[in-house]
């Protein structure tokens, strides 16, 4: 190969741009952002090129396939999260790849391993929340979705571990700043999910935007060569993120042009660099020049047609199929599936007893309108609030006409989407009246001064501020609240304030929302508060006097059927918070897997406690734990934990727990979070009825990183907590002691 075709396969470029100057002159080895349209065209036009080598057709798929009209769009990551069903994440991911490998694409970049906490950070809705083990758990398993039984299965995709690593360790939630971290942080807590599909096989990674100590993690040669490739054997590809090596000359600064960027980017062992076109004659002139030899680029370039073989384009480029399309996108049991994530997606978290509501037989204490008498509703809901009939809202970020990227100029199909508003149309018995009235704004969206686009053409947000309180709008729902047996408010945040650059100084709900919520309130109607918000909210102490309040997240093309259906109690609401909610914006952060060390649990002037807690979240029913027995008090380090816990069923309704172990190591050499996640398992339970839970946990999992860096168990006594959340409250304990 020329120089100038082996710096090709390393470039990837974007499909909207010029496609011919791609490949023709840059000779570039992938695309992204392709319609299948432009797949077709830019394989004819590899097909002009003297060696024919295939392209790579990347695209970010990262809850379902985000940029097709028509395609599942399933609940965020984060929504994925709280299901806690590594086996539901998987069964997604399998979906997403038929799906998404219809359309002509080879190559999703997901899943988010970062950890989410930051609240303000923009983009917490990608992640899979706040803890590495759970993070662990359902990254694994969506690797195992796309990736399936092979490359060789034309429905496979290759996965792309993102963002390496400690990106999410933000400077005040904003994105892509310096992220502040030690090599044993990283260690703690960043990298652990990383390792575990570095060794299970995940293809390829992507590299963060961020720097730590001063050097850009595009040229991190300790993380990227030690770490990665050496410590764990890692033999897949790393792509950069989006121009992060123009970045090093425009944005950090950190290399004085591009040539010196491409050298610093070939010599980290980068294989492919995204959406920096400049590379092509960057790494060029750094061969004429002699920074670089042309068989500096043969390690990478080997990795990227390695893929290709191992994917079979050689033999057939896998282009968008008419026909697979037509049966695939959208399928009936793909919908399902949406459906039923987006079911286990939903937690509970106030409950004062309205809820479900009663769509049965009325009894003495049930509101009712039948004494109404004549042809009068048995029961009215007043539907409230700018996300109730919101299609955007209900899709989140990625997913076509959102915050990233608007390819698909109207948006997903609306008759696809279930709002809030359709579920309860659809789903209330015929003698319900379900009434509408928005009620308030969120934002006031104007240009941004400095222009359309930034300056490396990506398109800039417009600037946006809170909505003021509209009164005319605020006294239309009253008047629908205040005749209503119940009113639900559907609240959150707005695809503006969501995504990459779109971090946010505030957690509150903005616009007229809080004016909505106290308004309503005010009327006396039940409130049920239907929180559709990408990530953690803020929540005004209003919702505190609720009669109930379901967090969403971004619940997919089916989440307001599920939302329904949960109100309606056709379902039991059993998704449990992957992320903790702050009662103030300044408590940042609220993960509860804290270093021990600070004094006492309260600022001066407010509480450290969230407001909900990781793990946390209600059923219809109510359970027990009980008998926490662990077999074996005494166990090696290189032993097994056994241990037992009797859950029981005190409800009137079948429950879906998920029962939650964390460890305490109780005295380490270095700080350490006062308890971990180690395992969890879901187990369902008939009402009035118990099942004894077996647990188990290696002692090899109970690790600290001292301080030198290196992870170890450490001997000594540990307790073992379980129950159905991270808080102390809810846990049952019991002592073990790891011998050495
Ligand atoms: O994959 C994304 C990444 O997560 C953020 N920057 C852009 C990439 C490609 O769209």
């Amino acid at each position: 190969m020329t120089p100038e075709e082996k710096v090709g396969q390393m470039l990837q470029l974007d499909a909207r741009d010029d496609l011919a100057d791609h490949v023709l002159r840059r000779q570039a080895g992938s695309i992204l952002h392709a319609s299948p349209e432009r797949v077709r065209a830019a394989h004819e036009l590899t097909d002009r090129t003297r060696l024919r080598i295939p392209l790579l057709v990347a695209e970010d798929c990262i809850h379902g396939h985000s940029f097709f009209e028509g395609a599942t769009i399933f609940p965020t990551q984060l929504g994925m999260a709280a299901t806690w069903d590594p086996g539901l994440v998987e069964r997604v991911a399998r979906v997403t790849a038929v799906e998404v490998s219809a359309t002509g694409i080879h190559w999703t970049f997901s899943p988010v391993l970062c950890i989410a906490r930051d609240l303000r950070w923009g983009r917490v809705n990608e992640t899979f929340g706040e803890d590495p083990h759970l993070i662990g758990e359902l990254a694994s398993a969506a690797v195992r979705g796309y990736q399936g039984d092979g490359l060789t299965d034309p429905t496979a995709i290759l996965a792309a571990a993102k963002h390496f690593a400690g990106y999410s360790e933000t400077q005040g939630g904003r994105d892509a700043s310096e992220a502040d971290l030690s090599r044993r942080k990283l260690r703690a807590w960043h990298l652990p999910p990383f390792e575990r599909v570095a060794r299970e096989g995940c293809r390829t990674f992507m590299l963060g935007y961020q720097t730590i100590d001063g050097v850009p993690i595009t040229v991190n040669d300790w993380l990227l060569s030690d770490v990665l490739r050496g410590e764990w054997g890692y033999t897949g590809t790393l792509v950069t993120d989006w121009d992060n090596v123009g970045r090093m000359v425009w944005e950090q600064k950190v290399q004085p042009d591009l040539t010196a960027a491409a050298t610093a980017a070939v010599r980290a062992g980068n294989d492919m660099v995204m959406t920096t076109p400049g590379f092509f004659e960057g790494a060029l002139a750094a061969i004429e020049e002699g920074h670089l030899m042309p068989a500096d680029l043969d390690e990478a370039v080997r990795r990227i047609l390695t893929l290709k073989f191992e994917l079979g384009l050689f033999e057939d480029r896998r282009r968008p199929a008419p026909e697979r399309i037509e049966a695939v996108v959208g399928a009936a049991e793909h919908t399902a599936l949406n459906l039923e994530v987006a079911r286990r997606s939903l937690v509970l978290l106030r409950n004062d007893g309205t809820l479900p509501l009663p769509t049965g037989t009325t009894t003495a204490d049930t509101p009712t309108r039948e004494t109404a008498g004549g042809n009068a509703p048995a029961r009215r809901i007043a539907v409230v609030g700018p996300l109730a009939d919101d299609a955007q809202g209900q899709l989140g970020d990625w997913a076509g006409n959102s915050g990233q990227a608007g390819w698909i100029p109207d948006g997903h199909p609306r008759h696809l989407i279930s709002t809030v508003l359709d579920g309860l149309r659809s789903e209330t018995p015929d003698d319900w009246e379900v009434t509408y009235a928005r009620g308030a704004e969120i934002l006031e969206l104007a240009p941004d001064p400095e222009g359309d686009t930034f300056p490396d053409g990506q398109p800039r947000p417009p600037v946006v501020t809170p909505a003021p309180v509209d009164e005319a709008q605020l006294a239309e729902a009253v008047a629908a609240a205040r005749d209503a047996d119940y009113v639900v408010a559907v609240v959150g945040d707005h695809i503006e304030l969501i995504g990459e650059g779109r971090s946010t100084a505030t957690l509150e709900l903005l616009g007229g929302q809080r004016a909505l919520l106290e308004a309503v309130a005010a009327t006396g109607t039940p409130l049920i508060v239907v929180l559709l918000a990408s990530k953690p909210q803020v929540l005004p102490p209003v919702v505190d006097e609720a009669a109930a309040l379901v967090w969403a997240a971004n619940p997919g093309m089916r989440g307001g059927q599920a939302l329904a259906e949960l109100l309606l109690g056709e379902i039991e609401p059993s998704g449990r918070l992957p992320i903790s909610f702050a009662r103030h914006v300044g408590q940042q952060p609220t993960y509860y897997n804290q270093v021990r060390g600070q004094h006492g649990d309260r600022y001066a002037d407010l509480t450290q406690r969230p407001a909900y807690a990781f793990g946390e979240g209600l059923g219809y029913t109510t359970t027990e734990y009980d008998g926490l027995r662990v077999a074996e008090p005494r166990v090696r380090a290189d032993g097994v934990v056994r241990a037992t816990v009797t859950v029981r069923n005190t409800g009137p309704r079948p429950a879906l727990e998920t029962v939650q172990v964390y460890v305490s190591d109780l005295v380490t050499s270095a700080s350490w979070a006062d308890q971990e996640l180690k395992a969890f398992r879901q187990v369902t339970v008939a009402p009035g009825e118990e099942t004894v839970v077996d647990l188990e946990l290696a002692a090899a999992d109970c690790t600290i990183v001292d301080a030198a860096g290196a992870r170890v168990v450490e001997p000594g006594d540990f307790e073992l907590r379980v129950g159905r959340s991270s808080r102390r409250e809810d846990q049952l304990s019991a002592r073990f002691t790891v011998v050495g």
